[in-house]
């Protein structure tokens, strides 16, 4: 039958459906760090992957992609704006990271989550065979756990959050806090990125909800339990450093730094374009080594790599005004005929070309006021066989408690950024290769495989599903 015995659930499937101004459709790969980890994991195990495909208002039948089965959930206009822009991310995702930026509350927009939440449960509902496996992924599906159990309780339903679950004081802002921890108790497993996290979890779980729980786990009225537990997230390093040693990647970073002038330092930074990462407070710091003379102007570049990300937000459109303006000032005011102190790139890149930076890299700067993980973190580490490089690592990034041995600086003070970025230039190459061959091992033994092994191999010995209570 086409029906499936592993079943991917996360608001963007792997590839985004683009359509060129001569009306012809393509596919791109989606951005973010989601993608990135989990679709390694669905082209090695199989299954279907069920998603949104990026475009509002469009119907698509399954179809499969360079071997993987891709189910699209279809959007409306209206849904992309209340469901996706709107709770997902004006409302949620800040709320989750620390309130960096306000979040905002509107009814309308829960009404339009529950709507859509419902949607990709029912399209589960219908793939999965009799006992599969069902894996809901991240922040805008996180009713989908109980929505599907309520529909198949033939289930095994696993849940994971790639974002920060915020301190139990800022969740209890949410009007809708009940809902959306009874929406995850629906799953046999919670994953986080962080202990703390699933700490926070089960604590709102027994206020909020007044279950009984006990360490990680949370015993239900109907016998059931959930267990929460931490799984920080990977990448398919083996496959980011076999990239990096192509001839291909090697020539082009190569001819990346000659036609930047062959600086001598070159650092570098790539994220979505979002209000979470840092970026003003890392140019910043950039800005004032130069204009104070610490770095030279001849000597030190910064490429900053920004993607596209959610571009009708408002909050998203304020920062992308105010990085404009920064870089700006920036060149303008130290910047020289033919040297130009800040690189600013407003695109996405694929695979390649982002090995290339990473090996042009002397150091990559990673900067984040609050970060679930950081998968460029990791990326830029799983690059360096050469041992060759540093990293500069904000303490609010989940990777900073895997790698301990970067430049760690809190992005907030920028006197402790610049002092960092200097360490981090100036070091001896012994000490870099010192750090940098510690992270390796972190990262090349702690790949996305071992993370989906240990994530599928908890969810498979939670007590089947049909048992009865003893
Ligand atoms: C983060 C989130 C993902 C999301 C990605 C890209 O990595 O955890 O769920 O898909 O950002 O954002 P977008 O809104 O473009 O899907």
């Amino acid at each position: 039958s086409g029906l499936a015995e592993f079943v991917v659930i996360a608001n963007r499937l792997p590839v985004d459906r683009i359509t060129g101004p001569d009306g012809e459709t393509t596919w791109r790969k989606s951005p973010g760090g989601l993608v990135t980890a989990l679709e390694p994991v669905i082209r090695r195990k199989g299954g279907a992957w069920i998603g949104w495909h990026g475009a509002a208002g469009e119907k698509l039948r399954p179809f499969e992609h360079e071997g993987m089965n891709l189910v699209p959930v279809p959007l409306s206009e209206e849904e992309v704006e209340e469901y996706y822009e709107g709770f997902s991310n004006a409302t949620l995702w800040p709320l989750y990271h620390d309130v960096v930026a306000p979040p905002e509350f509107h009814r309308e927009w829960w009404d339009a989550y529950v709507r859509v939440n419902q949607r990709f449960a029912q399209k589960a509902a219908k793939i999965a065979k009799k006992n599969a496996v069902v894996w809901v992924q991240d922040y805008q599906l996180q009713l989908v756990p109980t929505m599907l159990r309520e529909l198949r309780p033939d289930l095994r339903i696993g849940f994971f959050l790639h974002i920060p679950f915020p301190p139990t004081e800022l969740f209890q802002q949410l009007p809708w806090r009940r809902q959306i921890l009874e929406g995850l108790l629906g799953a046999d497993l919670v994953g986080f990125q962080m202990p703390g996290a699933a700490q926070n979890f089960i604590r709102l779980v027994r206020q909020r909800v007044g279950h009984k729980t006990h360490r990680d786990t949370v015993y239900l009225p109907d016998g059931r339990t959930v267990l929460a537990q931490a799984y920080p997230i990977s990448i398919d390093a083996a496959g980011f450093e076999e990239l990096a040693r192509t001839p291909e990647v090697i020539a082009r970073a190569a001819e990346i730094r000659e036609s930047l002038g062959n600086p001598k330092v070159v650092l570098l930074g790539i994220d979505r374009l979002d209000y979470t990462k840092g970026l003003r407070q890392r140019l910043r710091a950039f800005g004032e080594l130069i204009t104070e003379g610490a770095l030279d102007v001849d000597d030190a570049v910064f490429i900053q790599v920004a993607t596209p990300s959610r571009e009708r937000v408002g909050q998203y459109i304020l920062l992308r005004d105010d990085i404009n303006r920064l870089v700006g000032r920036i060149n303008g005011d130290v910047g020289r005929i033919g040297q130009q102190p800040v690189t600013y790139l407003h695109a996405s890149y694929p695979r390649e070309e982002m090995a290339a930076l990473y090996r042009a890299a002397d150091v990559m700067v990673v900067t984040p006021l609050r970060d679930g993980m950081n998968l460029v973190a990791k990326e830029y580490v799983a690059c360096r066989y050469d041992e060759k490089g540093a990293l500069v690592l904000s303490e609010f990034a989940g990777a900073a408690s895997e790698l301990k041995s970067a430049y760690q600086v809190n992005p907030h003070d920028i006197n402790g950024m610049k002092q960092m970025l200097l360490a981090a230039i100036n070091a001896d190459p012994r000490e870099n290769a010192r750090r940098m061959k510690a992270m390796r091992r972190q990262v090349m033994e702690n790949d996305i495989d071992l993370w989906a092994a240990n994530f599928l191999r908890e969810l498979n010995a939670v007590r089947d599903p049909h048992a009865k209570n003893p």
